[in-house]
């Protein structure tokens, strides 16, 4: 069993949150005058998306999926798993994914794919709190991003390891 004493932070609360104002701002002014449909991609997401989104000035709804690929062990599988994918008309909507981290793009892509399959929306974009670019197998960017991160395995803040830590309000790496 891992414990708090055997991370190290990475991201401090105050970081991550100043790292999320910036993400705010920037969204703020892109869909200015527009609505907003925000896809939080579960359970990574959920403390990202909360924390978004009260930043957020403009009219927005949301919804909350749910996909997992990482298993439990330190790699990502490649495979995504839909777990709950089931989504409201998102044709002629402006749709902002959002999720905690992009590892090797293939959950991006996925669900990039299923989108423009089923809808034509008016705009689609990515947005994530982490971007490991270093991990990249798919050929797929976040339109916006708030920090980027080395090839290190990650906890907390929605980030979990074998289920837990995802509720601490940092960014940490285990120790070795
Ligand atoms: P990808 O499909 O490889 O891009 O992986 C994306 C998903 O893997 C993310 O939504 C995370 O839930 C999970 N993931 C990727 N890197 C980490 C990490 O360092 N810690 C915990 N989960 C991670
Ligand atoms: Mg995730």
């Amino acid at each position: 069993m891992i414990t708090e004493n055997d991370l190290k932070i990475l991201f401090s609360k105050e970081q991550i949150q100043e790292a999320i104002k910036v993400l705010g701002d920037r969204i703020n002014k892109d869909y200015a005058g527009e609505e907003l449909f925000l896809i939080c991609v579960l359970k990574g997401a959920v403390m990202f998306m909360t924390d978004l989104s009260k930043h957020l000035k403009m009219p927005v709804d949301m919804e909350f999926i749910r996909l997992s690929s990482y298993g439990s062990g330190f790699t990502s599988s490649g495979k995504v798993n839909a777990v709950d994918i089931s989504l409201p008309d998102l044709n002629e909507k402006n749709v902002l994914i959002v999720e905690d981290i992009i590892d090797t793009g293939h959950t991006a892509k996925f669900l990039v794919d299923f989108i423009n399959h089923n809808f034509k929306t008016k705009s689609l974009k990515f947005c994530s709190l982490l971007d490991k670019k270093i991990k990249r197998e798919v050929d797929i960017d976040p339109d916006y991003y708030g920090l980027e991160v080395d090839d290190k395995f990650l906890v907390g803040y929605g980030l979990d390891y074998d289920g837990f830590y995802r509720n601490l309000p940092y960014i940490g790496y285990i120790k070795i």
